[in-house]
Formats: structure tokens, C-alpha cells, sequence
């Protein structure tokens, strides 16, 4: 393995960087306080930009560890979501994501899921991703899909929902280095 953090990755249409504080007022009006994007996620909406400012402020200390693998997605020079390893171990790491609702259906989180795929496969050395999402999520399943993550099970109500209470399945998708490197 060759930890190399957060490093800037261009795709087609983005830029995947760091956070930085400066972020705090877009994070907070394009997604953090936006109950429909955190329905199926681990945290509840941000009440207040102070709220996202503090977490900015230990994102920007995370990024200084070169096992931190944590991006900004910059659309047309805007802030729109977070792409992110939320667990790294032994070569295997677990993917999250969540985008800013007006810019679903356009392919971004797909196109932000490859280029990150690419970079810990190719440059960092991972040996396996994995993801998962809830059946009551397909889109995230789908993306996932597209990226080439496999189907390996589902998990029966294995998660509350912070937005409803409720219990939900969570589907396990991943995908390993043999898999990647098979179809690049
Ligand atoms: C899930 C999410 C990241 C998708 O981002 P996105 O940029 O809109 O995704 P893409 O446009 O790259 O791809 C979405 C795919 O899902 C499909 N899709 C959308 N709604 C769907 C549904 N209800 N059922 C099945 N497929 C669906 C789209 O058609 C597209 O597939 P296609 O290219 O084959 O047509 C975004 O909706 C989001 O941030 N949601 C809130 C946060 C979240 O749920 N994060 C994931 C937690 S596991």
C-alpha cells in the first residue's frame, strides 16, 4: 500500500479535493441541511452552518493524515457533495457518498465514484471496496452498480433510518483489485 490521502483528481466534468472551512456556506445550502439527501444516510440535517463549520474544522485535521481519503466534488467551480472512505483497513475500504439534490440524475456521482475507484486501485493500492446502501435507496445501489461493485448480500433490517425510525435492509456491494484491473 502507497497512502497517499486526499489527493486533487480531475475527471471529465469535476474536481474531487480536500474540504476546506471556506466550504462550510455551500456544504450546508447544496446538501448538509437537506433532509431528502441524509434519508437513508448516518447523520440527521445540519441545523446551522456552525454545525457544518465544526465538522470542517476536523475534516481539514483528518486531511492531514495520508490514510484520510475524503474529497469535495466540485461541479462547474461549486462545492456539490462528498465522496469519502468512511473505514480503511488491511487494503479494504468502505465507500460513501451524497451529492446535492440538484445534481442528481446527471451521472456526477457515478463519474466521481470511478475516478476514485481508479485512484485507490491504480496509485494506492487497495485490495477491496466495498459499499452499501439501503433497498429503499436503489439509486446509490445503481451507481455502485455502474462502478462495477458486485451484489453480495443482503443484510435484513441491519439499519434504524435516523429520518423515519424505521428498520431498513442494507444491500453489500463491492469490488476487488482482480475484478478492477480485469475490466480496466
Ligand atoms: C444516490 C446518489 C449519490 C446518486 O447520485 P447521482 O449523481 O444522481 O447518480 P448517477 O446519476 O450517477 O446515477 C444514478 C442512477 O440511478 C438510477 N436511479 C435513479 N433513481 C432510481 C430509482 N428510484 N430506482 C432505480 N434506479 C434509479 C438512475 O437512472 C441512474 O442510473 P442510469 O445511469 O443507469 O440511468 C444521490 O442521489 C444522493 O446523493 N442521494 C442522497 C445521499 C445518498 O443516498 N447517498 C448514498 C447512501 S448509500
Amino acid at each position: 500500500m502507497n497512502h497517499t490521502g486526499s489527493k486533487v483528481l480531475q475527471t471529465e466534468r469535476l474536481v474531487l479535493r480536500p474540504f476546506r472551512l471556506g466550504d462550510a456556506e455551500a456544504m450546508f445550502s447544496n446538501w448538509a441541511h437537506d433532509g431528502e439527501v441524509t434519508k437513508y444516510l448516518t447523520w440527521t440535517p445540519h441545523k446551522s452552518v456552525e454545525k457544518t463549520q465544526g465538522l470542517l474544522r476536523i475534516w481539514e485535521e483528518e486531511a492531514k493524515n495520508p490514510e484520510c481519503y475524503h474529497w469535495a466534488i466540485v461541479l462547474d467551480g461549486e462545492v456539490v457533495g462528498d465522496v469519502a472512505l468512511v473505514s480503511n483497513k488491511e487494503e479494504c475500504g468502505t465507500v460513501g457518498y451524497c451529492l446535492s439534490r440538484k445534481c442528481w440524475g446527471k451521472g456526477v456521482m457515478t463519474e466521481t465514484f470511478r475516478a476514485v475507484l481508479k485512484y485507490l486501485f491504480e496509485e494506492v493500492g487497495f485490495h477491496r471496496i466495498e459499499a452499501v446502501h439501503s433497498v429503499e435507496n436503489p439509486a446509490s445501489g445503481r451507481v455502485m452498480e455502474k462502478c462495477g461493485l458486485r451484489y453480495e448480500g443482503t443484510r435484513r433490517k441491519a439499519m434504524r433510518l435516523l429520518s423515519t425510525g424505521e428498520w431498513t435492509d442494507i444491500v453489500c456491494r463491492a469490488i476487488l483489485e482482480e475484478d478492477y484491473f480485469s475490466k480496466a
